[in-house]
């Protein structure tokens, strides 16, 4: 799925370059959004921009997910509802990911132990996915939608890195992942998730605005596009007003993973 949507992407790019305009950025086009630097140079930061956006606006509104790294309902929605969203209106919307969910944590020693519900796979997962956040925020999201996407999660970080992030470097996310910066970061979204209020009942558990209802729940679940463009206050950007023109990107319609 990753490389699915990088062949998107790079096809898209080539399309738009391909007359006349002659890359000569020394760099494969798999890699022209792989940095803001490499962007530039390619000349492709319109289209990279989509997918490495920048800040999002102020009065944006914001999605919160709290959820877990192989909870199959959770990643359901994070790859097939909320990246594509985000990969349309990161302008207007405002991503806050909390991994953590139905986990357990008890303090041994000088550091935080965790338990998860789908074992230790998962536990790692979370801890991948907090680390990538912290570290580089940037391209957190779209390194995470790789990793959700793909058939084995946490094993496929350092193909997910060399195909939209080959400059980070995979050693320092390991030191975060097994150091006590990791076991930081854990324990504050144990406490944010602790704080939930109403506390959550189930993952994925989505806040709009900082709010959960049930209601705003479903509407997230079904259709989180609609849901955004309508909550958003300022002029709403080309995407909302002509939804009918544009489509969620084509994803394949199952998952290998919503099959197991
Ligand atoms: C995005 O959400 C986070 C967490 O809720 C918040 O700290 C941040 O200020 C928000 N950013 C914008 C631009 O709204
Ligand atoms: C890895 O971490 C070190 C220490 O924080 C930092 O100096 C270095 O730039 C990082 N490397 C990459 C590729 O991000
Ligand atoms: C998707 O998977 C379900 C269950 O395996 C199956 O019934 C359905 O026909 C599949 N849909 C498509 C479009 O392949």
């Amino acid at each position: 799925m990753g490389g699915w949507l990088l062949l998107l992407v790079a096809g898209s790019l080539w399309a738009s370059l391909g007359e006349g305009g002659s890359p000569t950025c020394g760099y494969p086009p798999q890699l022209w959004c792989s940095s803001s630097e490499i962007a530039r140079a390619c000349q492709a930061e319109k289209h990279c921009a989509k997918w490495i956006p920048s800040s999002p606006q102020a009065n944006s509104v914001s999605v919160s997910l709290y959820y877990e790294s192989l909870c199959p309902a959770c990643r359901q929605f994070l790859v097939m509802t909320l990246f594509p969203t985000w990969l349309m209106l990161n302008n207007i919307m405002n991503v806050t990911l909390v991994p953590y969910g139905n986990a357990k944590e008890s303090k041994e020693a000088a550091k935080w132990h965790f338990e998860c519900q789908h074992g230790e796979d998962e536990c790692l997962g979370n801890m991948i996915e907090t680390c990538l956040t912290h570290l580089h925020p940037r391209v957190a999201f779209v390194l995470i939608f790789c990793m959700e996407s793909s058939i084995d999660v946490i094993h496929n970080l350092p193909l997910c890195l060399k195909l939209y992030a080959p400059e980070i470097s995979l050693a320092n996310i390991t030191a975060c992942v097994n150091g006590d910066l990791g076991n930081k970061l854990m324990h504050e979204n144990a406490k944010l998730t602790r704080a939930l209020q109403p506390s959550h009942e189930y993952v994925p558990w989505i806040l709009i605005n900082g709010v959960h209802t049930d209601k705003l729940q479903t509407q997230a679940e079904e259709s989180l596009f609609e849901l955004v463009c309508k909550l958003y206050k300022g002029d709403l950007p080309p995407a909302c007003r002509q939804p009918k023109e544009l489509s969620l990107l084509p994803l394949p319609p199952n998952y290998t993973f919503l099959r197991k």
